[in-house]
């Protein structure tokens, strides 16, 4: 069941150190493999061969002459060739040393080399992919534990009423330095407080409550002008607006941002709010580097190709240029603060990231 905290809790489990807390073990933290995470746009995928590493483990990803997506290791069993340098076949890829050939599950079919016999242990260890949402899911940990029904709702991206702007870009920094970024919207009035026009406003209403493994931080702001994004689709450019963020987090780096404007004491009527959901998929490249994937779902202006620029240029300003600049600079900073014993601080506003923490040192744990 949902319960609420308005910072308390976060609060009484580190007032016995003065509100500190050393955290900077999340950056540092065992990349958890029993999940599911994006691995591609779904049309990122082709004929082609598609090399991608993925919780610092190379993998080969490409579809079936049917349609299927399919990931394989990308190191050939021989001498641990990239098969990326090789060539489709068929269903099967052909490795561009010695022409091992595998198929679509990883099994060795030919050996062209000598006596021609096909050793037991050559095979490519194949992942579970999913093709859903218009991405690509991959499942790094034990395949016996991974279940489609496990997917995240991410039925936005693409959805009919909607229209979506995708995009994404690498980060070169560890994926939690851009989960805990998208769980503390504080950072926006800073930040970004020109590009989206909510600087020195106040907060109205803020909760954050978990629920089914889930960490949802939700905001409001009351009477205020619209953030630029929404601003050249309400009525009047001087009105005043209810804003809110509804952040829904899941394990491990998993979120959706559904964030709109109403009329004054409207705020999340569906018929009188105009919102987008953002959903950010972070999936770790290595420790210390991460593929970002963002896609905006409006349900206003579908047909409008400025509306469509105007997330463009959120995504590539305020995403790449603000956030993970943020997040790369922080990165750096992360060897320093170690080495000098820099006890990070806590504020109020960062409960939900506490939470996240919390959930995912208890799931790293369990996989060690
Ligand atoms: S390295 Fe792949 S066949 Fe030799
Ligand atoms: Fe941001």
């Amino acid at each position: 069941m949902a319960h609420e905290t308005r910072g308390n809790e976060m609060e009484n489990s580190t007032t016995s150190n003065s509100a500190t807390s050393k955290l900077l073990s999340p950056y540092s933290r065992p990349l958890i493999r029993n999940a599911w995470y994006c691995a591609a746009w779904a049309d990122e995928l082709g004929e082609t061969l598609l090399a991608r590493r993925i919780l610092d483990w190379p993998i080969l990803l490409y579809r079936t002459e049917s349609g299927d997506p399919t990931a394989l290791l990308d190191i050939c069993p021989h001498k641990l060739a990239p098969m990326h340098l090789g060539r489709r076949e068929g269903d099967n890829v052909v490795c561009g040393y010695h022409g091992l050939t595998f198929n679509q599950h990883g099994t060795c079919v030919r050996n062209p080399q000598g006596n021609q016999i096909i050793p037991p242990q050559a095979k490519l260890r194949s992942f579970p992919v999913v093709e859903r949402f218009e991405v690509i899911w991959i499942w790094m940990g034990a395949p016996e534990l991974a279940g489609p029904s496990q997917i995240a709702d991410f039925s936005d991206i693409g959805a009919p009423d909607r229209k979506t702007v995708r995009g994404g870009h690498r980060v070169e920094s560890n994926y939690m330095l851009m989960v805990e970024n998208l769980m503390d919207l504080g950072h926006a009035l800073f930040l970004h407080g020109q590009s989206a026009g909510t600087a020195n406003v106040e907060l109205a209403e803020s909760k954050v409550f978990q629920e089914n493994g889930a960490v949802m931080d939700q905001r409001l702001y009351r009477g205020i002008a619209a953030p630029f994004t929404f601003a050249s689709y309400v009525n009047r450019h001087d009105e005043k607006v209810d804003f809110w963020t509804d952040i829904t987090w899941r394990a491990p780096s998993l979120i959706q941002n559904y964030a709109g404007v109403s009329p004054p004491g409207q705020a999340r009527d569906p018929a009188s709010a105009i919102f987008q959901v953002g959903s950010h998929m972070l999936t770790p490249e290595t420790q210390h580097t991460t593929h970002y994937f963002y896609a905006h779902s409006r349900n206003y202006a579908l047909e409008d190709p400025e509306a469509d620029a105007v997330y463009k240029t959120w995504q590539r300003k305020a995403l790449k240029e603000e956030d993970s600049l943020m997040a790369e600079a922080i990165e750096r900073n992360v060897p320093d603060a170690s080495a000098m014993g820099v006890d990070m601080v806590m504020l109020s506003t960062d409960v939900s990231g506490f939470r996240v923490n919390r959930i995912l040192d208890e799931l790293a744990a369990a996989e060690q």
